[in-house]
Order: C-alpha cells, then structure tokens, then sequence
C-alpha cells in the first residue's frame, strides 16, 4: 500500500493503493437503458479536455461476447425464442481472455457480431489497444463475479424498463433487423423475466447509479471528474510522462 499524493485544483489527496493496470470501469443495467449512451459520452468527455485527450480509453461491449449457436438454437434465434438475455448465451472463455489482456495492458481483438444473423462475422475483429481507461459495458457486466472482481469503479444505468422497452423497438427495427412482434414476443418471453432474475439483482453491486442514464449530464461529469483524477495520479507515478496539468512528477 503506497500514498499518492496528489495535486489537482489546489488540493492534496491521498489514494490508498496503487493499480498495475488500466482503471477499470464496469457499466451494467437493462437492455437500451444507455449503456453504450453513457460511455460513448464518457469516452468523448475524456478525449475533448486538453489535460485527457492523450489519454486512452476504450470500450468493450458484452454485445460483442455472445457464443456461437448450434442449428436448432440458430433457428430459435431467428424467430426470436432464444434466450440472449440469460447467462448461458455468453461465452465466458472468450470474456475471461479478453479481460486477462486488457488488464496486463496487451492488444486484443473482439469479435464483430451481426444481430440480424445472431452470429459472429467470421474473421472480422475490433482491435483493443492498451489502454489506460477500459469501460466493460453489458446486460450482465456485473453478473460473473470473476469479471466483476476486475472493475475499479462500478455503474449502473437505471432507466425505466418502458422507456427502455420504446428505445429498444425503435432500434432494433432500425438497426437489428427485427419486426415489432418478434421484439415484443422475445421481450415478455425472455428479455423482461432474466432481467428481472440476473440483471437487476446485480444493481446492488454498483458504485454509483445512472438515473436516466445519458440524459443525467451531472452524474457523467462527476464520473468523468474522477476518472480525471486518476488519470491525474497515474501521471504523476509515471516518471517518464509529464503529468495531466503540466508538472513534472511530484518529488518522492
Ligand atoms: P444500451 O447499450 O443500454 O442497450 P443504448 O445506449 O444503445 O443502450 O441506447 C438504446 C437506444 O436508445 C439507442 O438507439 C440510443 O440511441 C437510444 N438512446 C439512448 N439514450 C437515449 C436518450 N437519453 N434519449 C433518447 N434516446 C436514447
Ligand atoms: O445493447 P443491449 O444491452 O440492449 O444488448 C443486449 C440485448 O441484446 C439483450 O437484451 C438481448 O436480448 C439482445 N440480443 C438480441 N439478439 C442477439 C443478441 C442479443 O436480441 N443475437
Ligand atoms: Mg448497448
């Protein structure tokens, strides 16, 4: 356990221990709560301010996590009776590696997925770089407690499920490829109850809670405030790097 010191705005602060690696921040709430929303903003907050916009951030999205499907469960998904909402449809293998990589700060590939044909594009991969800020976004991003284990900082959008249950018919028609009555039907059979069983418990797990999600600008500045500051005391760690506000690191 080491103090930092840390100057910013005018004053001290003392943080108790220090990462190896990126900070780690998980996002979990219901389907469309704005989840993605909310970390593209974070995203963006970060790289606009002149003191973070070197900084590296990025964004791993459990959409991108599911597993391949055999044929009977292929034709179940194809008529919307497959249950995506449910622990079971990720595949944890691949989660667990990718998170061993971001954490030891490795390049990594994730996989691009098609919600029109419920299934990975073959050979097609979004490069993660190294990075100093990591958001792991999903439904279930709190639910496995060996992810959850990894996160510095947990959030969780809380939006509510009929506002949730609008934005998604409005998206998944648009972009998912879906007709109003298959996400009507998936949504009672299978999105709403494992909601209700994996996802929501897990809200107990956060740090803090979105109310409104990418609407709520206060709570997304006083996160984007902290992640600041971490990238603030990282910095003055770094002997090499001058740190977010100009000053050489702090003498020991
Ligand atoms: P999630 O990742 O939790 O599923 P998204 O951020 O993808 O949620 O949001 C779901 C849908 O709702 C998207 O089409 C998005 O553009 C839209 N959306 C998100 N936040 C808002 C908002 N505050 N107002 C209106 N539409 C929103
Ligand atoms: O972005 P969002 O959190 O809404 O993504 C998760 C949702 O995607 C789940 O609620 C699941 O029902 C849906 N999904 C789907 N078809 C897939 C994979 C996921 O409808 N092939
Ligand atoms: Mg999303």
């Amino acid at each position: 356990m080491a103090a930092i010191h840390h100057r910013h705005g005018g004053f001290c602060r003392e943080l108790k221990k220090v990462r190896k690696g990126p900070f780690i921040i998980g996002v979990a709430g219901g389907t469309a709560s704005g989840k993605s929303s909310v970390c593209q903003k974070i995203i963006e907050a970060i790289h606009q301010d002149p003191s973070t916009k070197d900084s590296k951030i990025v964004c791993v999205s459990l959409d991108n996590m599911y597993r391949d499907l055999g044929p009977d469960e292929s034709e179940k998904a194809a008529q919307g009776k497959f249950n995506f909402d449910h622990p079971d449809a990720f595949d944890l293998n691949l989660l667990t590696k990718i998170m061993k990589d971001v954490k030891e700060k490795k390049s990594t590939q994730v996989p691009k997925y098609d919600y029109r044909l419920n299934a990975r594009i073959s050979g097609e991969f979004v490069a993660i770089e190294p990075s100093d800020v990591v958001l792991v976004e999903g439904i279930l991003a709190f639910y496995w407690p060996e992810l959850r284990d990894n996160y510095d900082m947990k959030l969780f959008v809380d939006t509510d499920a009929d506002t949730r249950l609008a934005r998604r018919v409005r998206r998944d028609t648009a972009e998912r490829g879906r007709s109003l009555d298959t996400i009507l039907n998936q949504y009672t059979s299978t999105v709403k109850p494992a909601f209700e069983e994996f996802c929501l418990p897990s809200k107990k797990f956060a740090d803090v809670i979105i109310p409104r999600g990418a609407d709520n600008t206060v709570a997304i500045d006083l996160i984007v405030q902290s992640i600041k500051d971490v990238l603030a005391a990282d910095q003055q760690l770094s002997p090499t790097k001058p740190n977010a506000h100009g000053d050489g690191p702090l003498p020991p």
